[in-house]
């Protein structure tokens, strides 16, 4: 992998994992690290990361991702680790701003961390999946999340079993326009 477009493209949502093939810590750390320093609007860092690898709250955690009711999400379950991202106030200045501008900086701000995150796992050999579709009631109480935060999203990582796919995105001509809308 040379290019950062290579990277880019080597990053996709792998839903099938090797269970008998932890994630080393060097690599979590490596992740994370890259996920902290994500820019964020006036700097706020509105995020915390909960890594979940011990087995039996991984499997509790992973029950309140995989939906039985629409059948969605089940390889969760299989996934060596889960990590939560709570969304966490925002500073003074980011909030105001978010107000007058009518923006939610910090979901923007999750946004671009959890690229980091899933960009480094790539470059590490990682397989990873944001997962936005959980029982956010459910994984709050699971990990003793205050009531007064939100987990937004939950990345899966681990040795990805699935080959490599196409990427398949709307045309370039369809997505950008040069001097105007
Ligand atoms: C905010 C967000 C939420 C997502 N939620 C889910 C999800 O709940 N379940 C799932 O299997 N994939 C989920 N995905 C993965 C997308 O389906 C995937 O990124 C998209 O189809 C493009 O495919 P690729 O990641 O393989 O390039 C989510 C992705 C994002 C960015």
């Amino acid at each position: 992998m040379n290019t950062f477009l290579e990277l880019v493209k080597s990053r996709q949502s792998d839903r099938a994992y090797d269970p008998s093939r932890p994630v080393e810590q060097e690599k979590l750390d490596y992740l994370l690290e890259a996920a902290r320093l994500a820019p964020s609007a006036c700097n706020a860092q509105p995020w915390k990361f909960i890594v979940v690898t011990d087995p039996e709250l991984r499997q509790k955690a992973a029950e309140a991702v995989a939906d039985k009711t629409l059948g969605m999400n089940h390889f969760t379950l299989q996934a060596p680790v889960l990590l939560v991202m709570v969304e966490e106030s925002a500073n003074f200045t980011s909030s105001l701003g978010g107000i007058v501008k009518q923006k939610h900086f910090p979901h923007i701000d999750l946004g671009v961390a959890v690229a980091h995150l899933t960009l480094a796992a790539a470059e590490q050999g990682l397989g990873s999946c944001i997962v936005g579709w959980f029982n956010e009631k459910k994984m709050r109480k699971l990990l003793n999340i205050p009531s007064s935060k939100r987990p937004v999203l939950v990345i899966t990582l681990g040795y990805s079993t699935q080959k490599l796919r196409e990427k398949k995105r709307k045309a370039i001509e369809e997505v950008v326009s040069k001097n105007g809308y």
